[in-house]
């Protein structure tokens, strides 16, 4: 089976998932998190080099608060209860997105795990943090622009590399497998750039059911698809 490098993750169906057993939203988070723990650890047993996790979008500012400050916990929890995974299996953690609007408690904490773990590379776990893909890459053509008003560039000299090392995702290779849950056919915001010749693989599954044999299976999907970049 061949297995891609980069697998890139949109978990949605945490708020379904719970309405269909009368739950609060919250607690479909919180299984999610079940969910994040268990496709790590898969990733680490298939030897994936890279996973990307849309965890939290710029729309999702316009929730709940009480939703927010729930989505936030859980993931400060995650960082405290994971970092000894993280340790032991070499896993080195980014948040990308935009940080200025996290606040000072939650940065601080993604802060130091990513200093904690900046010399491993095994599994390279980029969590989706306030990010919006229009938002990064506005933000790339905006240091692009004060690159060539400084005249520290030319414009001739912005490629597809070089653009590339302007976005969040500077130290990752592309998405070879997009993953979907709970049947949505839209991509929403995420990874624009970075997903142009990625395979789409999307399952009905809600978020919190999805689990290491889904993986497998969306990676065996993934493995019977012939890539031909547009060749
Ligand atoms: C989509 O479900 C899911 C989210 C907006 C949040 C994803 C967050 C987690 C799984 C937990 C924290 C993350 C980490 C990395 C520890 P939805 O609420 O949009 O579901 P719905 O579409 O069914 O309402």
């Amino acid at each position: 089976m061949k297995t891609p490098r980069h697998i890139a993750i949109i978990m949605d169906g945490n708020g379904r998932w719970a309405k269909k057993r009368g739950l609060p939203r919250i607690m479909g988070h919180k299984k999610g998190v079940d969910s994040v723990k268990n496709i790590v650890t898969s990733c680490i047993k298939f030897k994936v080099e890279y996973l990307t996790l849309y965890a939290f979008s710029t729309e999702n500012w316009l929730r709940p608060k009480r939703e927010i400050k729930g989505l936030f916990r859980l993931l400060e929890n995650f960082l405290d209860n994971e970092i000894k995974l993280f340790h032991d299996n070499g896993v080195r953690l980014r948040i990308i997105g935009d940080r200025d609007r996290l606040d000072a408690r939650i940065r601080k904490k993604i802060e130091e795990t990513e200093a904690e773990t900046a010399g491993y590379g095994t599994l390279n776990l980029n969590i989706a943090l306030s990010y919006g893909s229009r938002q990064e890459i506005l933000n790339a053509a905006r240091m692009l622009s004060k690159e060539v008003k400084n005249g520290r560039l030319q414009p001739e000299q912005i490629d597809e590399r070089l653009f590339s090392k302007y976005l969040y995702t500077n130290e990752s290779p592309d998405p070879d497998l997009l993953i979907r849950t709970s049947g949505e056919m839209r991509v929403s915001n995420f990874l624009l750039w970075q997903i142009s010749y990625s395979e789409i693989y999307v399952t009905s599954k809600f978020w919190p059911d999805f689990r290491e044999p889904d993986l497998e299976k969306a990676i065996e999907e993934y493995s019977k698809r012939e890539r031909r970049f547009g060749k």
